[in-house]
């Protein structure tokens, strides 16, 4: 077997598992989650109809293997939402490719960009990482043979990345970087500042940008968050040179089980991965191809969905905050909050009280350099209807007030 496959460290739903196995959850409470990252509003009708049709015409859609490319109709569904979202001219034969979500993409442009020839030899190419971080970013480093470096979030800077903690060394020896804007599990967005910053660095040492960037409609200020290729045209880069975002539709559409979002960025790497992607077998199913350039094509059920998320956030916020150390986030559909002590006893006792499921911060982290960012904090998503947050908000406003006695 791969030897690398060795690495792999348990996700952490499965230390979750673990954790909470031999508690009973107290009976008198119905059972909430606020752990698992996955939309629960409701798939609009539009993208379920698109994909009916598209079985049922004739031939139907799943006549024929699909092409790796997709088709030109989807193609330029994702270059009109890119004009329309970010004011960017992108070429949809050259600068873009259908990917079956963003977690395979992730995983599989780091196989196609790491050179594990390069470099000094004995010393593993590097991959750099937010920490804390979506927990693909790591998985590909290790399986692709190379070594991933982690850069702490700091609450002081609205849980930006220390990017400036980094060593000139480490720099040079990285591949690739990955962005998460907005962040899981922070919410943050990273500025142009901090964009210009990566860009010229990636100039410099020649490593690839990966923009993760799938919760980009979900968010609670005025402006939409700035995209990466956004801020790469804001700043005069047009060619977007060394950089790919990936966008999705899960979270925009509430379509997790479609599996479908789209790359996009340098031309040259697109072509490379195009290539890998061929081989690998990632070509994305006509029928939810079709169903995809509904989706990509329609903006009222994302305005929709974007207000469900305000107005839960807007509610259970405030609720959760008389009693933890959190805010409103920038974007996306979780809450990190600070709960002042060993957030694993936290974890533990809610659900054994309350029957509430979260997220212990230091499980989505890794201890680097003596510390882990996670640590102390809990992640919260507020992915069921608001009815349920606002229950499991009570809940744990009772359990830590009466913690504290
Ligand atoms: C930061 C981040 N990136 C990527 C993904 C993958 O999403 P999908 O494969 O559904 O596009 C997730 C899913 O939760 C995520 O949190």
């Amino acid at each position: 077997m791969n030897p690398l496959l060795s690495l792999l460290q348990p996700y952490p739903f499965e230390r979750l598992r673990q954790l909470f196995a031999d508690i009973t959850p107290n009976p008198a409470y119905t059972p909430i989650s606020l752990g698992l990252g996955e939309p629960k509003h409701a798939t609009p009708a539009l993208i379920q109809q698109a994909m009916v049709d598209a079985v049922n015409r004739s031939p139907s859609g799943l006549c024929g293997y699909p092409a790796t490319l997709g088709e030109p109709a989807l193609r330029q569904a994702f270059a009109a939402w890119m004009l329309r979202r970010y004011a960017l001219t992108v070429n949809p034969a050259t600068q873009m490719l259908p990917i079956l979500g963003s977690r395979e993409a992730l995983f599989a442009l780091t196989q196609s960009v790491i050179n594990r020839d390069a470099g000094v030899a004995g010393q593993k190419p590097l991959v750099v990482s937010p920490n804390p971080f979506y927990q693909i970013y790591e998985g590909a480093a290790l399986l692709a043979g190379a070594e991933p470096y982690f850069v702490a979030s700091d609450p002081a800077r609205n849980f930006a990345p220390d990017w400036d903690s980094v060593p000139e060394a480490v720099w040079a020896r990285a591949q690739l970087l990955f962005v998460c804007s907005p962040g899981n599990p922070t919410g943050a967005v990273m500025p142009l500042a901090e964009w210009q910053k990566l860009l010229e660095l990636s100039d410099q040492h020649g490593f690839v940008i990966a923009s993760d960037e799938c919760y980009s409609e979900i968010y609670f200020r005025d402006e939409p968050p700035l995209g990466g290729m956004e801020a790469a045209a804001k700043l005069g880069r047009s060619d977007f040179k060394n950089l790919i975002s990936l966008t999705s539709l899960s979270k925009r559409s509430n379509v997790p089980g479609m599996r479908s979002g789209f790359v996009a960025g340098d031309a040259a790497i697109i072509q490379q991965f195009l290539r890998y992607r061929t081989y690998h077998g990632s070509a994305m199913s006509g029928v939810v191809q079709a169903a995809s350039t509904a989706a990509w094509s329609d903006e009222a059920h994302v305005v929709e969905n974007r207000s469900l998320y305000r107005t839960k956030f807007a509610q259970v916020t405030p609720v959760l905050a008389e009693v933890l150390n959190v805010a409103l986030p920038d974007a996306g559909f979780y809450l990190w909050a600070d709960v002042g002590g060993d957030e694993i006893a936290f974890t533990q006792e809610l659900y054994a009280n309350y029957n509430v499921t979260v997220l212990p911060g230091s499980y989505l982290a890794r201890e680097a350099r003596g510390h882990n960012p996670g640590k102390g904090r809990i992640r919260m998503a507020l992915v069921a209807e608001t009815a349920e947050c606002l229950e499991a908000a009570h809940r744990i406003r009772d359990f830590v007030q009466r913690r504290a006695v």
